[in-house]
């Protein structure tokens, strides 16, 4: 079975201001010093500030992310800033699909696979998130919301998508306070990596990264890393501190 390194990822949303952009990569890169060889670590700041967060880790191993990207090379997308701009920032990784894309900016399937589809060839790194919301897990359809908002990778070749990391991230637990328990992510992890496995190939289901997001705390890190199909965590609010997300990582590694 291929390796899969686990992979931390640092969501600040709409928040930081440039000055703590920047003060927040040497206190963290200190912090997480003796396991950065061990693990991936991604930080994803407003766009606004990608090209200073990318000058600030120059000399680190810390990679950078944006939040989202549009579905084409350039036009008339008013907002929008396009998979080519962030390459030629420098930047490699791109968060997509998120649930306040989906359910705040009303981003629906066809949008985000565009948008993933254009990420892609413009040779990004998606971290293409999926999850239910809590009506939808007490209705018993959170399969089903999975397998829905999954059915687009079936177009994109499997050349295509081993650039793809997957983030199981449940509505219900993002800014909550309520994780989903290491259980209750294992279990929808596995049904992910399952359902690559039949509908892409099982070599790809198993190099593929699953991350768990949805409020990940340094308490909790450790119990969600130890589940066989959790190889990493999206963080939010607790990413927001440089100690407390470097917590997270260490205790996720448990080092
Ligand atoms: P919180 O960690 O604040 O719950 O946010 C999770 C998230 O949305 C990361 O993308």
């Amino acid at each position: 079975m291929e390796q899969r390194k686990p992979l931390f990822i640092a969501n600040w949303k709409m928040n930081k201001l440039s000055k703590e952009v920047v003060a927040f990569v040497p206190i963290f890169y200190e912090a997480i010093q003796s396991v950065s060889q061990k693990c991936e670590i991604v930080l994803a700041p407003v766009a606004v500030y990608l090209s200073k967060l990318i000058e600030a880790t120059r000399s680190t191993s810390i990679q950078v992310a944006a939040q989202n990207c549009g579905g084409a090379k350039s036009g008339a997308f008013t907002g929008e800033i396009s998979p080519v701009m962030l390459k030629e920032l420098g930047v490699n990784w791109v968060i997509l699909g998120h649930s306040e894309r989906r359910h705040v900016f009303k981003e629906d399937e066809a949008l985000v696979s565009a948008r993933l589809k254009a990420a892609i060839e413009e040779g990004l790194l998606p971290v293409f998130c999926v999850g239910e919301k809590l009506e939808e897990r007490k209705s018993g359809q959170t399969f089903a919301v999975i397998e829905r908002q999954l059915k687009g990778l079936k177009e994109l070749s499997e050349n295509h998508l081993k650039a793809l990391t997957i983030a199981y991230e449940p509505v219900w637990a993002i800014g909550t306070g309520e994780n989903a328990t290491s259980a209750q992510a294992q279990e929808v992890h596995a049904f992910i990596r399952q359902w690559l496995s039949k509908n892409i190939s099982s070599p790809f289901a198993n190099g593929t990264r699953i991350l768990y997001g949805g409020s990940v705390k340094a308490d909790n890190s450790s119990q969600l890393m130890a589940m066989e199909d959790v190889d990493g965590l999206l963080v939010g609010g607790a990413s927001l501190d440089p100690l407390s997300f470097g917590e997270i990582v260490k205790k996720g590694l448990n080092s």
